[in-house]
């Protein structure tokens, strides 16, 4: 695919706005969508459609393998050891609350501290925000530099011996600024500090290796990734995704349910309770394929070009 005809691959781009040709630098927001995520979509309620995990007819069965499909595209694509450590959601900002409902409910106590930076955009500080006033728990915040950046030393001066989670961008959507996330995981390690990365900037601009990265969870965004809305990502590290509890309850996410108790699903339906978007995580494999295609070097190269 040429980088420098990709706008063909864009309907809207046909379009006249306002009779003048579309000009569109708001992707860091929201990217346009390519045909091919379009034509999947409609192909699926077109000629497919089924949901997924709770029937054993012909649709349901093959709606089912689709959307798992689509669970092994994005293992792949950010190198996650094992498929169930790949959850969906319905955007990242859904990931990020699960991830800090969840180690609120099981791993932090009063007088914990989590470390967030001064980049953090609402989704990965509102969450935290919601167990400094239900739990009474101190929000540090690491300073941005003049450069716009979080080096790693303002990261590291602002850790205390009750910092149990450190959550951070790995790209920031105001200054460009790329965190060491690898970096950050070491230090964190070695103090058995939680890394929680929110991920909506890295994972359409950088090649995203989670176990080079050794993050404990990184959230992703699908609308920024040329994929549909209402979609999300939550990666987590099976042992985190083992030790938590759920974060919903309802249909799809439980084992057993009897008057007295509840025994809840493996993973991932654990954390998928409901009726999921169907149709967009089978879309947003055409994503996946549509940014391979391209290759991520590629696209690597392109914005230091116009940059
Ligand atoms: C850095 C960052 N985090 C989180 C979000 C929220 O993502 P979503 O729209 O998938 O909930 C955004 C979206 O603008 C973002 O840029």
């Amino acid at each position: 695919m040429n980088i420098d005809d990709i706008k063909k691959e864009f309907p809207i781009f046909d379009e006249k706005i306002q009779n003048n040709d579309l000009v569109y630098l708001d992707s860091a927001n929201s990217s346009q969508k390519p045909k091919v995520v379009i034509d999947r979509i409609n192909e699926f309620y077109t000629k497919q459609f089924s949901n997924v995990g709770r029937s054993i007819h012909y649709l349901a069965v093959a709606a089912t393998n689709l959307y798992e499909n689509t669970r092994l595209s994005v293992q792949k694509y950010i190198n996650a050891k094992d498929k169930n450590e790949i959850v969906f959601t319905k955007g990242a900002t859904e990931a990020l609350n699960l991830v800090a409902n969840t180690l609120g409910q099981k791993y932090l106590d009063e007088g914990d501290e989590i470390l967030l930076t001064e980049l953090e955009h609402h989704s990965n500080y509102v969450p935290w925000h919601y167990l400094r006033k239900s739990k009474n728990i101190k929000i540090n915040f690491a300073e941005i530099n003049d450069e716009g950046e979080i080096p790693i030393e303002n990261i590291e001066k602002m850790i205390t011996p009750k910092t149990k989670v450190i959550a951070v961008n790995h790209l920031s959507n105001v200054t460009g600024a790329i965190l060491p996330i690898k970096e950050i995981t070491e230090l964190a390690h070695s103090r058995g500090i939680i890394v929680v990365v929110d991920g909506c900037q890295g994972a359409p601009h950088l090649k995203i290796d989670v176990q080079d990265l050794d993050c404990d969870f990184y959230a992703i965004s699908c609308h920024k990734m040329y994929g549909p809305t209402g979609l999300g990502i939550l990666y987590g590290k099976k042992k985190w995704l083992e030790e938590l509890p759920p974060y919903q309850g309802g249909g799809g996410m439980i084992k057993e349910v009897k008057k007295d108790r509840i025994t809840y699903g493996d993973l991932p339906n654990k954390y998928e309770a409901g009726t999921m978007a169907t149709a967009q995580v089978i879309a947003f494999d055409q994503s996946i394929k549509f940014l391979e295609n391209i290759g991520i070097e590629n696209i690597i190269k392109h914005e230091k070009r116009i940059n």
